[in-house]
């Protein structure tokens, strides 16, 4: 007995000392019978050794979903394994992969309904692209990442990519704005940090789910160089960086046929020309056929198993699907789950980092606030100067407004206006969270009097307006997944709130939270505008901190606020034909009403910016306009040609420190058929007062490539391009020639 003791202490003592740890030791004995689990070898190589492994009944059980929790439409007996969130897909236990268990992650991980999980929620991707900060990018997704591994979850799914063609897009705050480079690199340095979680990472919704107005049959129209340019690049762009596990297909259909059965969008571009590895899964409900949508490229129907279950086994026994698909649907999955680590590193519960999350929530808020306008510097409030301020409406004695659907976050201890916002619905509701920004600026500035009133009587709010040395109105205006907003102005009378103030007080501030662009027609007659977005779980500390100074704005717009909704490509959308005329499941079977649903993208890459310079509009703002409490000047542009780079000065000019974002855009030689620019680069540049510095940036060539759809390719065109740098994308005072030979 004893020697037993003394052999198996020798044994476990010196295992360390000549390199094998229990843990190894066990990987050792296992890898004899299980190869794939030696972290050393690809991801494919892993891959491909269990899925020689595997029966058809384990590779089916990879292609679909199994239930939603919490949804009556598609609840079917959930595993407790589902933890609440929205999909479940079953791993291969007999062989070590850990089961899919999905949650919704878009600024945060989304309310789990009853598992009552605190999330931190960020602030809205469109307010965080305003950034143009790829490191905050990145740490807002390890934020998400590391909570919803804490929460259980191993896949997310946000990611949302989808370029802002139109800004009453109801989920526009979902995504990163309407330029594909800027968007592209947002989402996917976040999606990159995300998945560096062990999370599964997504990109979606592939692709022009551009407008949610009859987004389950919309047949989007656009060619494919349009296409390419625009929307598609933003996703390439993204999906390059992230190198993400699953790509989400949309709701729509693309040029006829449905986004989860389009062999074009699926496999010919995302497969085959950029080489994605990992699967595509179906936005929830979107797959409308078996064969179809399996040969076309898609590898998994969430939430459920209506095409891809039975359906598929029947298909692959009658020899209408071959196995081969089949083997490419795991395939795909399995990659994923070696690719982010899921296999080596299962979820595991614990406490979320709450103070982390709301560290980071705040910087990234801090680095998104837009000062759009600051006549005589009404801001930074100078307690010297301002000795009362009157904060007028948008419940900001209480909370700040946050985005709805699918990527709602649950803010702590519930709504923050209690009877909740409208509509009956959770769905429908406005979620607010309990981030007061009056309490935040009473805290910032002790010694000045601030008021509030709620702004429902404009009279009332004047009078309290008239008598203080600032006014402040907030106004907000809410958005959500399933509906898109019907026009940009703000909601409920609050122009004409703003309208009265204004007129009560010259020295009046509007802080907006909104998801999108709002139109201000009360413009000229207020002091200062600051675009807040939907500004996250520390949103009221980092907004204060910006309104006292304690933060020098550095925010740019990432989509440009149009003067009106006429100025738009369509300046009216479409209402969607009545429920009743278009139920359908598959595809083949298409309603007449729901197949000559149309949106016809006649502007075609010509997206946002592009589109106003094209047209020779003017807009409110500009895409990459913000403005600072200190100034910047820019000079000495030089190109170099062989190396496609910028370089210019920017010197600080002000008397503040500040971060300024430095934009380079490039126009295609002359004969190209285009007139507009493209932002083809950009530069973070921190300087103290007086500082300058020389910035180089480098010209990405794929934005200044056309595509070339006869052959299928990129066409770099010789000749000349101007190049134009500044500070925003209607203010570029340094230009220059690049020669591409
Ligand atoms: C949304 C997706 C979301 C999914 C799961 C769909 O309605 O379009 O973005 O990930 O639901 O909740």
């Amino acid at each position: 007995m004893q020697n037993r003791s003394l052999a198996s202490f020798l044994v476990f003592s010196l295992l360390p000392v000549i390199g094998i740890t229990f843990g190894t030791n066990a990987l050792t004995a296992q890898s004899s019978d299980r190869p794939w689990m030696n972290s050393q070898l690809s991801p494919e190589a892993r891959a491909e050794m269990v899925l020689q492994q595997m029966t058809l009944e384990e590779k089916l059980a990879l292609a679909h979903g199994n239930g939603m929790a919490h949804n009556p439409a598609w609840t079917m007996p959930l595993t407790p394994l589902t933890n609440g969130g929205a999909g479940y897909v079953e791993g291969v236990q007999r062989l070590g992969i850990p089961p899919l268990i999905l949650s919704d992650a878009a600024y945060g991980v989304r309310s789990s309904g009853e598992n009552g999980r605190y999330s931190t929620a960020l602030p809205s991707n469109v307010g965080a692209a305003s950034s143009w900060d790829p490191e905050s990018a990145c740490a807002y997704g390890t934020v998400i990442g590391s909570e919803l591994r804490a929460q259980g979850f191993d896949v997310t799914l946000g990611g949302g990519v989808n370029l802002t063609r139109d800004p009453r897009n109801g989920r526009t705050f979902e995504y990163a704005g309407e330029d594909p480079l800027l968007a592209g690199t947002m989402d996917g340095n976040m999606m990159k940090c995300e998945q560096a979680q062990h999370i599964v990472g997504d990109i979606k919704h592939y692709a022009m789910n551009d407008q949610e107005t009859g987004r389950g049959f919309i047949n989007a129209i656009a060619s494919r160089r349009a296409m390419q340019e625009s929307d598609l690049l933003a996703f390439h762009i993204a999906i390059g960086i992230a190198n993400p596990g699953a790509v989400m297909c949309a709701y729509n259909r693309i040029n006829g046929d449905f986004a989860c059965e389009n062999s074009y969008t699926l496999t010919d571009v995302l497969k085959k020309d950029w080489g994605f590895k990992g699967f595509v899964m179906s936005d929830w409900g979107g797959t409308h056929s078996t064969e179809k949508a399996s040969a076309a490229g898609l590898d998994q129907e969430q939430p459920m198993a209506d095409f891809f279950g039975a359906k598929l086994k029947d298909a692959v026994a009658a020899g209408r699907v071959p196995m081969s698909e089949i083997d490419d649907h795991a395939r795909r999955v399995l990659y994923a789950e070696f690719l982010s680590g899921l296999v080596d590193n299962p979820p595991q519960t614990s406490v979320v980092d709450v103070v982390k999350g709301l560290e980071v929530a705040q910087h990234v808020e801090e680095k998104s606030i837009v000062l759009l306008k600051n006549d005589h510097a009404v801001l930074p409030i100078d307690p010297s100067r301002v000795h009362s301020i009157a904060i007028i409406g948008g419940h900001a004695d209480v909370g700040m407004l946050s985005g709805g659907g699918s990527a709602q976050v649950d803010p702590p201890g519930g709504n923050a206006i209690l009877p909740p916002g409208k509509g009956a619905t959770a769905w429908q509701m406005h979620v607010w969270f309990p981030t007061s920004p009056l309490k935040a600026l009473r805290a910032k500035l002790p010694d000045t009097k601030i008021d509030f009133n709620a702004g429902t009587d404009p009279d009332a709010a004047a009078s309290v307006a008239k008598g203080a040395d600032l006014a402040i109105v907030f106004a907000s205006q809410w958005e959500s997944e399933g509906m898109d907003l019907p026009n940009l102005s703000l909601p409920d009378q609050q122009d004409a709130l703003i309208e009265k103030v204004a007129a009560a007080n010259p020295h009046t501030v509007v802080v907006l939270e909104t998801g999108t662009a709002v139109t201000m027609p009360w413009l000229d007659k207020v002091e200062g505008v600051v675009e807040a977005w939907y500004a996250g779980s520390a949103g009221h500390t980092a907004l204060a901190n910006v309104l006292v100074g304690a933060v020098n704005p550095e925010g740019k717009l990432a989509m440009t606020f149009p003067k009106s909704e006429s100025d738009l490509p369509r300046p009216v959308i479409a209402p969607e034909p009545p429920a009743a005329a278009v139920q359908f499941t598959d595809s083949a079977h298409l309603p007449a009403q729901a197949a000559s649903f149309a949106v016809q993208y006649d502007e075609g890459p010509e997206v946002g910016y592009k589109w106003y310079e094209a047209q020779h509009k003017q807009t409110l703002f500009a895409f990459g306009f913000g403005l600072s409490y200190t100034t910047y000047a820019y000079s000495g542009l030089s190109i170099d040609s062989a190396t496609k780079t910028a370089r210019f000065t920017v010197k600080n000019t002000g008397k503040r420190a500040g971060t300024e974002i430095a934009e380079v855009y490039a126009r295609l030689p002359k004969g190209a058929d285009e007139s507009y620019k493209r932002l083809a680069g950009w530069a973070r540049v921190t300087l103290a007062p007086g500082a300058s510095e020389s910035v180089t940036v480098a010209i990405d060539p794929r934005v200044i490539e056309t595509f070339d759809e006869g052959k299928n390719g990129w066409n770099l065109t010789p000749g000349e391009y101007e190049v134009v740098v500044g500070p925003s994308s209607d203010n570029t005072p340094l230009a220059g020639h690049l020669q591409i030979r």
